[in-house]
């Protein structure tokens, strides 16, 4: 299998690389194909902005949407941006690698997903609007799973805890970026106390993730409801039938 590693972090001893560099060692040595997009030392652009359109569709204005999908279409993007929906094309699962910044990936990440994440293959696919988001899509088949690094303690993330659970903090990220182009997204992993780890403490997060990392291609997805399933009769909003007593993020995945 091909695996890619996104990592978002410049400092080698930082939780985030270290979890990063045993997914390189775990899936080496179960002989699959590992690629690296190492985000800091590639110096990636993070901004999304005009440079990605040196042919634009259209000189008087902007609209990001309409020249994404013209340079996606016509093959004008910039090179970097090629060179990792090439990486993307290939890889049957891509790992998340960052430290938890504002509750959410850093920018550097972020804007890696802007950029890549192209009209006409991560949204607008094949030129038919919403038709295959949400399970389906260019990136059906594929698996995603986050690794994120936490300095906040696990009390703060739990049910009632005063930051809110990690999972829906991250689901803009799980569900609305990975999801939303079909990929099939792991329960995240997440080492919490990360900036003041001690060794004991990082010895249990590498062994859990190493744990993770070799059920890769063998744990259960998250369950999360598919567009084109059955649960949302009009494509938009779900069926009256279903979690009926539901609101929010968390009734858009099925009780399990
Ligand atoms: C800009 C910035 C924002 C941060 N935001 C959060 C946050 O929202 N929640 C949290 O628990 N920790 C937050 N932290 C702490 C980091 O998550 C923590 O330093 C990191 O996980 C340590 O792992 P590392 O060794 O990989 O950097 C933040 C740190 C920085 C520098």
């Amino acid at each position: 299998m091909n695996v890619l590693l996104v990592h978002a972090h410049p400092e080698r001893t930082s939780v985030t690389h270290q979890l990063a560099e045993i997914s390189a060692e775990v899936l080496k040595g179960q002989h699959h194909e590992v690629m690296q997009s190492d985000l800091y030392a590639m110096d990636w652009k993070a901004v999304f902005d005009a440079r990605d359109f040196p042919r634009r569709a259209r000189e008087n204005r902007l609209s990001f949407i309409e020249e994404s999908g013209h340079a996606f279409a016509n093959g004008y993007q910039t090179p970097d941006v090629e060179e990792e929906q090439r990486k993307l094309a290939v890889a049957d699962a891509v790992i998340l690698h960052f430290p938890l910044w504002w509750f959410s990936m850093p920018a550097i990440m972020k804007g890696w997903v802007d950029r890549i994440w192209a009209y006409g293959l991560a949204y607008g696919y094949q030129g038919a609007g919403n038709t295959y988001r949400y399970g389906d899509g260019a990136f059906a088949g594929k698996r995603a799973l986050l690794a994120v690094s936490v300095g906040g303690p696990e009390i703060d993330y739990s049910p009632r805890g005063i930051n809110g659970p990690l999972d829906q903090l991250l689901f803009p990220i799980t569900h609305g970026t990975l999801f939303f182009p079909g990929m099939q997204v792991l329960p995240t992993f997440a080492v919490y106390g990360a900036a003041a780890i001690d060794v004991e403490g990082m010895a249990a997060a590498a062994a859990a993730w190493r744990g993770r990392v070799e059920g890769l291609f063998e744990d259960e997805p998250i369950a999360f409801r598919r567009q084109n399933g059955g649960d949302y009769p009009d494509r938009h909003v779900l069926g009256d039938h279903i979690a009926p007593d539901q609101t929010g993020l968390m009734a858009h995945i099925v009780d399990t």
